[in-house]
C-alpha cells in the first residue's frame, strides 16, 4: 500500500493572526491547496496549553477560520475545522505519549521559551504539546507539512515519532499488509513561504509573535490601514540608509527583516528592492512597505470582519470540515488501535 501525499498544518487560536503566520505558512497553505489534498487546522486543544479566557478563546477560534478563508482557502476543496471536534487528534496524542520519551520532549526549545522561568507551574499540556502536534498530522497520515521556520523541531519529533511507532509495532504493521512496515509516513516540512521567519518589528532578533506584549511589534491580520501606517513607521531601524545589495544587511537585523517583509509583500526578491530603494532612507522605504502592507491585507480584513458578522456561517463551515477530517482519520484511528492491540466495537 503507498501512502499518498497529503497536506496538513494548522496555527492557535489565540489571538489574532499576524503578519508572520500570513507570509510564513498561509500563503503555502493557499499554493498547495490548487495541487493537493490539504487539512487546514485550528488548533483550539493546543491553545488551551496556556490559559485562555472562553469566550475570548470562541471567538479566536471564529476569527482565525474567517482569516483562514478570507485569505483563500477554499472549505469547499480542502478541509478547514477546529480540532477539538475530531476526537482522532486527542486519541492518538495519547498513544504518542507513550511513544515519545521524557528526553525528546525535554529538549524542545519552545517549552523553555513559553514556560520561561516558572516551569514548575507550566501545564502538562505544554510539555506533552509536540506529541499532540504529531498526532493531528499523524492522524490523517500526512505527509506534508507547511509551516514557518520556528516549527522544524516539532516536525522533526513527529518524524521520530512516526518512526518509533513503525518499530515498536512492525510486526502488526506488516500483517496488516503495510509495505516495508510503514505505517505512518515521515511528514515533511515544507518551510518555503516567502518570509519563513518574520521578525518583531521592535527588535529584529525576536520573532515577530502573538504573546509578544507590545502590539506594536506585529501587524495583525485585523489591523486597519491607519494602524499599519503608525506600526511601520514606528518600527525599529538604524540611521544608516538601506544598503544596494545583500551583503550590506549583514548585521542590520531590522533593516533586513523590513526589506524581507517588503519583498515578501511584494512578490519581490530582496536584491530587486534592494536595487529600488538602496539608498534611500528609512522614511521613504517605510511608506512603500506600508503601502505595500496595506494593499495586501485589507482585502483580506475587511472580508474577516464581514465573515464575523455571520458567526453560525462559520460555524457551519467548521461542522462541516469536521465531519469530512473525521472520515479520513477514524478508520486510520480503528487501525491504529489493532496495530496498538486495543479491543473495538
Ligand atoms: P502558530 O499558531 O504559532 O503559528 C502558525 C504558523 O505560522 C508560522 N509562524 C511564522 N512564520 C514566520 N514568521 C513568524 N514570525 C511566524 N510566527 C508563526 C508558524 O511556523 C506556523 O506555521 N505548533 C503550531 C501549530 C500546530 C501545527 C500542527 C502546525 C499545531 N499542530 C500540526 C503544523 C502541523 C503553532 O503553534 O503555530
Amino acid at each position: 500500500m503507498t501512502i499518498k501525499e497529503r497536506v496538513f498544518s494548522g496555527m492557535q487560536p489565540t489571538g489574532t493572526l499576524h503578519l508572520g503566520n500570513f507570509l510564513g505558512a498561509m500563503l503555502q497553505w493557499i499554493e498547495l491547496q490548487k495541487t493537493h489534498e490539504c487539512i487546514y487546522c485550528v488548533v483550539d486543544l493546543h491553545a488551551i496549553t496556556v490559559w485562555q479566557d472562553p469566550k475570548e478563546l470562541r471567538r479566536s477560534i471564529r476569527q482565525v477560520t474567517a482569516a483562514y478563508i478570507a485569505a483563500g482557502l477554499d472549505p469547499a476543496r480542502s478541509i478547514v475545522f477546529n480540532q477539538s471536534q475530531v476526537a482522532a487528534h486527542a486519541e492518538l496524542a495519547w498513544i504518542f505519549n507513550c511513544v515519545a520519551r521524557l528526553g525528546w520532549l525535554n529538549r524542545m526549545t519552545q517549552f523553555k521559551e513559553k514556560a520561561g522561568k516558572d516551569r514548575e507551574n507550566a501545564s502538562v499540556g505544554l510539555y506533552a504539546y509536540p506529541n499532540l502536534m504529531a498526532a493531528d498530522i499523524l492522524a490523517y497520515r500526512a505527509t506534508h507539512v507547511p509551516v514557518g521556520d520556528d516549527q522544524k523541531q516539532h516536525l522533526e519529533l513527529a518524524r521520530d515519532i512516526a518512526q518509533k511507532f513503525n518499530g515498536d509495532f512492525r510486526a502488526g504493521i506488516e500483517e496488516r499488509g503495510h509495505a516495508d512496515g510503514i505505517f505512518f509516513p515521515q511528514p515533511e516540512p515544507v518551510i518555503t513561504g516567502p518570509a519563513t521567519r518574520v521578525m518583531s518589528l521592535r527588535d529584529g532578533t525576536k520573532k515577530m509573535s502573538k504573546s509578544d506584549p507590545s502590539d506594536l511589534s506585529r501587524i495583525n491580520l485585523t489591523d486597519d490601514a491607519d494602524t499599519i501606517a503608525r506600526k511601520v513607521q514606528k518600527a525599529k531601524t538604524d540611521p544608516e540608509p538601506l544598503p544596494s545589495e545583500p551583503d550590506g544587511l549583514k548585521g542590520r537585523a531590522e533593516a533586513e527583516n523590513l526589506v524581507g517583509i517588503y519583498a515578501a509583500l511584494a512578490d519581490q526578491t530582496v536584491p530587486a528592492v534592494l536595487a529600488q530603494f538602496g539608498g534611500a532612507q528609512f522614511s521613504a522605504f517605510k511608506k512603500a512597505l506600508a503601502e505595500a502592507a496595506v494593499a495586501r491585507l485589507a482585502p483580506i480584513t475587511e472580508e474577516s470582519a464581514r465573515m464575523m458578522q455571520d458567526p453560525a456561517a462559520i460555524d457551519r463551515i467548521l461542522a462541516d470540515g469536521a465531519a469530512r477530517a473525521r472520515e479520513i482519520a477514524t478508520p486510520i484511528m480503528d487501525e491504529v488501535k489493532d496495530i496498538v492491540g486495543f479491543i473495538r466495537a
